[in-house]
């Protein structure tokens, strides 16, 4: 009975894809989804999308923050051989894609099945250009989290921090206890993570708004962000010797086996956490980072459907848009993967504490933000320009006064 249901929906999906000549609906996957916990994640869109009758062909391209993938990605296209879909990040990098005619759209499906009514406004409005949804929305990530071990902060005898001066005391006696106060990978996408969390912790969110969402030049080289950056320097003398080049899954590592007390990463971090099956409140803590209020920098995935001629992919397009926005393959996809699903209808059982912490927000805070780490808040010129000096900050003993005015200044060369 359940296969005859599932069979059908696959010949309904295929059947508005309208190839007559379509033989079996195909997408080759293109996505940088290789650590534990995101592995696990993408099997739940795997599994549904085979057992729908789609053909999948797997094309990882390893590198957190999928600036590795994006490149293979944009030159597949370029070359005229398009991944069926792509791992992209919803914001300002997927719209310069469409509006460079580079992508398809799946509105067959989305009006269908009602995306613009199951889907907050923030994630409809990113994944649309010219009123077509160019991207199918995969998930909702925010990047302004602080991980921690609890084993580690009961020997250190101390609290998560929620100040930056709670968050310096705590990380001394920390060290002092004998551990890596704060897990750091050595990579430019992880150390703007880190910075980013810090201007909205240290500016608050309409200082993050100026700074880093509208770039201004006032906001860039000011008062406050020489502050931003005197918390840096002391998160700088916090990195262990092995930080450099350290994938932020490894960086996760630390915390997981107790080497390391706390990390600033997006929350796909509990994916790692949930995959060495350790729990929430209990062997580990997920907090927003210090100073964030009720605000949340948002990091929302989704699969861009390139251009496509062959009609078994494009078939494969219109059968992952129908999968993805399942709610069944919404929900244990986030349950995996640590974000919180798109679609505002999933039921909240089964969520943890920290997913419910970011449904809430999502639900009642008037500070979602645009993250800086995934592309969604700058076009990419200016987003490579800041993550570059924030990258050449960590490498090197450089002052506030020094970074600050380096950074407006990559900032306007790269306008
Ligand atoms: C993506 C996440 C992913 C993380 C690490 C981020 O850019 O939005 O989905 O888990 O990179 O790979």
């Amino acid at each position: 009975m359940r296969r005859r249901k599932i069979l059908g929906l696959a010949i309904g999906v295929v059947f508005i894809a309208s190839p007559a000549f379509a033989q079996q609906p195909t997408a080759e996957v293109l996505h940088w989804w290789t650590s534990g916990g995101e592995a696990k994640a993408l099997k739940v869109i795997h599994d549904r999308f085979v057992a729908e009758g789609g053909k999948w062909v797997d094309n990882p391209v390893a590198g957190g923050g999928g600036d590795a993938a994006e490149t293979v990605a944009k030159t597949r296209i370029l070359g005229g051989k398009p991944p069926t879909v792509m791992q992209w990040h919803l914001g300002l990098s997927l719209q310069q894609l469409a509006q460079a005619g580079l992508l398809g759209d799946v509105d067959a499906v989305a009006a269908k099945e009602h995306w613009d009514a199951l889907l907050p406004p923030l994630i409809a409005e990113n994944a649309k250009v010219g009123g077509k949804y160019v991207a199918i929305p995969v998930d909702i990530h925010g990047e302004n989290w602080l991980w921690t071990n609890a084993k580690v902060f009961a020997a250190a005898g101390v609290a998560v921090p929620t100040t930056w001066d709670e968050f310096d005391a705590a990380a001394a006696k920390i060290k002092a206890a004998g551990y890596i106060p704060l897990a750091v990978g050595g990579q430019d996408w992880q150390e703007t993570i880190i910075f980013a969390d810090v201007v909205l912790g240290v500016g608050g969110p309409d200082f993050f708004d100026a700074a880093l969402v509208r770039l201004e030049d006032a906001a860039l080289e000011s008062p406050t962000m020489l502050e931003v950056f005197a918390e840096l320097v002391k998160i700088r003398g916090m990195m262990d010797p092995g930080a450099g080049n350290r994938s932020w899954n490894e960086t996760t590592n630390l915390v997981i086996t107790g080497k390391a007390a706390m990390q600033f990463m997006g929350d796909w971090a509990k994916g790692e956490f949930s995959a060495a099956g350790m729990k929430p409140g209990v062997d580990f803590g997920c907090a927003l980072a210090p100073g964030s209020g009720d605000a949340y920098s948002i990091a929302a995935d989704s699969f861009a459907v390139p251009r496509v001629a062959d009609p078994d992919q494009r078939a494969g397009q219109l059968l992952m848009a129908h999968v993805v926005m399942e709610p069944e393959t919404q929900r244990d996809f986030s349950f995996a993967k640590g974000s919180v699903p798109p679609r505002k209808d999933v039921p909240l059982d089964g969520f943890d504490q920290c997913s419910r912490i970011a449904m809430n927000i999502l639900r009642q805070s008037p500070h979602l933000l645009p993250s800086l780490g995934s592309g969604m808040a700058v076009p990419l010129a200016q987003g490579g320009a800041i993550s570059d000096t924030i990258a050449a900050f960590f490498a090197s003993p450089m002052s506030p006064e020094s970074a600050a005015r380096a950074l407006r200044a990559a900032v306007a060369a790269a306008r």
